[in-house]
């Protein structure tokens, strides 16, 4: 009993409440609490029967995840939850845990500690800790498997994903599904209970008897394959396989020793600065909690190609009625059709009933004119990248929208405050940033001009979460915050092809750092006309003299576009495999050559470093020149835009990790190679590596705050 966990009576039966918010985490002085409250009831002779339930919106979501990283500072020593659980589980009273929100991490711990377990229906339970690279560690991974066996617990540790409460009934997680008031039929549930006996699930074998050995190494195989790169899964599936051959007492033991190898490692660190990461994104130093928002009620759409369609799929999925208004109708039949054709997979995969997809299509007005336009809340614009056409077309619907309706440009690269000049309503002028495919990727950056209005970023940070993504703010600089930072890490990539590094050399490495695909690899999914066109853009800001990549616009011109047309920097099958393409070795080797290139043996570790340290150098860049708010901004950008490997949480957080001292003296190798104007260091990085900083301790956001 304390301030964060009370004990109360409901007759003969004790309630024990956390009150942690916001999602009663286990902070220090829960345990204490639950310790002392247990304890109180237990020698309480008119107490027949313990409830545990958590106040506010959950049970417990966990460990607080703050504390792991004061642990592993050597901060504060590591306190073992398991004494307290063997506690609960000793208790001669039966004790009922009260599950509604989520059972998560040592939350689902603390359950399965009871004696049985009640549960809301819009409950879930789940053992996470593997996305924050650490596995359960207060005896999850051996309760588990027996209470619900050892397929369901490999599944549940190894994957972390949730489980919903019908699902956890079914599994033997959860004993009863409480339909109505939870507290009151937990308290009815106790009472049915009483004088009982008070069974233990450490004690119980029955359903690890039975289990197939040959799970471990399939699964094993399935995580190397699905979470690539990853530890923590091989070491869940180590420690539920330990459950079934040790006694308990043992079995916690190596999952202790298992968990503590992760703790340490650099990938939950990075894991768990990603986890914050995301969450300190919408929260924007000078823009107020009770900043106005937009209510957005009806969207419009221009351009149902690649990102339009998939645009007004995202309003569509979010419940907002969209017109989408194309040029011609042949466009608009390919893009609805599209959009058909990708519902209908999704009903296919069983991910979607066919009545929520027709209720979807219902939503969504396809025309040639701009009929219907003055009734929408916002206008989203997604028309060819081409500065001339996008002023002709914000120019158009400027004169046609409301009063107070949103223009939102789907921009790649082009200035955001051009685009507003040619409008009456700067303030109310947007870059959304959708990533392809648009009704898939989860990130979408916002751009902010130098007029757009506060609340025209509010609504757009809300949009962000009823479209169910990663709303990220930037700076309205060229290429935003992704592509400005993409732009060197593909000229890397080209120039590391033109000295001598071979295609599969470059896209192998950058796969096994952990990205989804190499640099080239994505150029020819993305099509390489797509970067040919937005160099033919700027091409007059090139400066003369500088090297510029020359193979990826020589292949476009030529036609070899990538997978659409079967070669690029490869060859493709018609199932779009990839095999080396000797016809574009030769033109690398060719133009290289007439360029007066020297060719050289490559090295792996080169080809990393320079890509990746190509994006951290401009990652720094724009940090400086404040176009992200933070460096974990940044990283978020790259998880969830880029498939940056989330286990080195993002490119800034690597580079954190690396040691700023080192990534300075790298790059100052490529500036003495390769010259003052492909590789001169970031002036925050020198200033940071120069005073021992890292990108994760500088933060300006503070300073912006203190000023708005
Ligand atoms: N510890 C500390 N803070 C936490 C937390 C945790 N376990 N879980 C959530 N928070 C914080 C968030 O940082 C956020 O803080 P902010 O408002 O200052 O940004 C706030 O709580 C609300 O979180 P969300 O914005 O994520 O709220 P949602 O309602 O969208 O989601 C949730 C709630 C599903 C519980 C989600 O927060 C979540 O998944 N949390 C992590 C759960 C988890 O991983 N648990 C396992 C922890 S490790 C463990 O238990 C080890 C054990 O085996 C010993
Ligand atoms: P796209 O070529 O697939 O589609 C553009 C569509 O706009 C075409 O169907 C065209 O008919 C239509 N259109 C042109 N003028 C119009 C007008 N006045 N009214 C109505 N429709 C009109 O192009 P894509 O790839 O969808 O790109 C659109 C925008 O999104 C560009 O600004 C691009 O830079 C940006 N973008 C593209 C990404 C990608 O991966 N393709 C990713 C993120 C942004």
């Amino acid at each position: 009993m304390n301030e964060l966990v009370t004990l109360s009576r409901d007759g003969d039966i004790a309630v024990i409440t956390i009150q942690n918010p916001p999602v009663n985490a286990l902070s220090p002085g829960v345990p204490e609490g639950i310790r002392s409250s247990v304890a109180s009831a237990a020698a309480d002779p008119a107490v027949k029967a313990i409830v545990v339930i958590g106040g506010g919106r959950t049970f417990i979501a966990g460990a607080d995840i703050r504390e792991f990283g004061k642990v592993v500072s050597g901060e504060k020593p590591r306190g073992s939850l398991l004494p307290l659980l063997l506690e609960i589980e000793d208790c001669p009273k039966p004790v009922v845990m009260a599950i509604h929100g989520t059972a998560f991490g040592g939350g689902l711990e603390v359950a399965m500690a009871g004696h049985y377990r009640v549960i809301a229906p819009g409950a879930q339970v789940g053992q996470p800790e593997v996305k924050l690279g650490i596995i359960p560690g207060a005896a999850g991974t051996q309760r588990l498997p027996r209470l619900a066996g050892v397929a369901k617990a490999l599944e549940m540790c190894a994957f972390g994903e949730p489980v919903s409460s019908p699902d956890a009934v079914t599994a033997g997680i959860a004993d009863r599904m409480i339909e109505g008031d939870l507290l009151a039929g937990a308290v009815a549930f106790a009472r049915e209970v009483a004088g009982r006996p008070t069974p233990k699930s450490r004690e119980r074998d029955e359903k690890l008897r039975g289990a197939d050995p040959a799970i471990f190494g399939s699964t094993r195989q399935q995580a190397r394959k699905t979470r690539r790169g990853q530890t923590a899964p091989l070491a869940a599936i180590d420690a539920v396989e330990a459950a079934t051959k040790l006694p308990f007492a043992e079995g916690c033991a190596r999952e202790a020793e298992l968990f503590n190898q992760c703790l340490y490692s650099t990938q939950s660190r990075a894991l768990i600065h990603a986890f914050f990461a995301e969450r300190a994104v919408s929260k924007i130093p000078d823009i107020a909690k009770e900043t106005a928002v937009f209510e957005i009620r009806r969207a419009a759409v221009i351009g149902a190609g690649t990102m339009g369609g998939g645009i007004t799929m995202n309003y569509a999925n979010a419940g907002i009625p969209v017109i989408v208004k194309e040029t011609t109708q042949e466009a608009l039949d390919r893009g609805m059709a599209t959009i058909r054709k990708n519902y209908a997979n999704t009903v296919k995969k069983g991910k979607m009933s066919q009545a929520a997809m027709d209720e979807r299509m219902a939503r969504i007005t396809p025309q040639l004119t701009y009929d219907g336009f003055n009734q929408a809340d916002i206008i989203a614009e997604a028309v060819f990248e081409n500065m001339a056409l996008k002023k002709q077309v914000f120019a158009e619907i400027d004169k046609i929208a409301k009063p107070g309706c949103i223009l939102a440009s789907n921009t790649s690269y082009l200035d955001i405050d051009e685009i507003g000049s040619v409008t009456s309503r700067p303030s109310l002028v947007i870059g959304h940033h959708y990533f392809s495919p648009a009704n898939v990727m989860r990130l979408l950056e916002i751009v902010r001009g130098k007029n757009t209005g506060k609340e025209t970023l509010a609504s757009s940070l809300e949009l962000a979460r009823r479209m169910k993504k990663v709303g990220v703010v930037a700076g309205n600089s060229r290429g935003f915050i992704g592509n400005r930072m993409l732009t060197p890490y593909l000229r890397e990539a080209q120039f590391l092809v033109e000295e001598g590094a071979s295609v599969e050399d470059v896209n192998g490495a950058l796969y096994d750092f952990g990205m989804a695909m190499g640099p080239l690899a994505m150029g020819d999914l993305a099509g390489l006309d797509v970067g040919w066109r937005a160099r033919q853009e700027f091409k007059h800001l090139e400066k003369p003299g500088v090297r510029q990549p020359m193979v990826a616009d020589r292949l476009a011109e030529l036609g070899r576009l990538g997978q659409k047309t079967g070669r690029g920097w490869s060859k493709y099958d018609e199932n779009r495999t990839p095999s080396p393409d000797h016809e574009t070795a030769a033109l690398v080797e060719q133009m290289a050559h007439e360029a007066g290139i020297e060719r050289r043996s490559v090295s792996r570790e080169e080809i990393v470093d320079r890509c990746i340290y190509a994006l951290v150098n401009e990652g720094a860049c724009l940090l400086g020149e404040g176009v992200a708010l933070r460096a974990s901004d940044i990283d978020v950008v790259y998880l969830n835009g880029y498939a940056f490997p989330s286990w080195r949480g993002g490119p800034m957080c690597y580079a954190d990790t690396a040691g700023l001292k080192n990534v300075l003296a790298r790059i100052e190798e490529f500036r003495a190679r390769h010259g003052e104007d492909l590789w001169s260091p970031a002036p925050l990085l020198v200033q940071l590596a120069e005073s021992g900083g890292t990108f994760a301790s500088w933060d300006r956001t503070r300073e912006i705050a203190a000023g708005a």
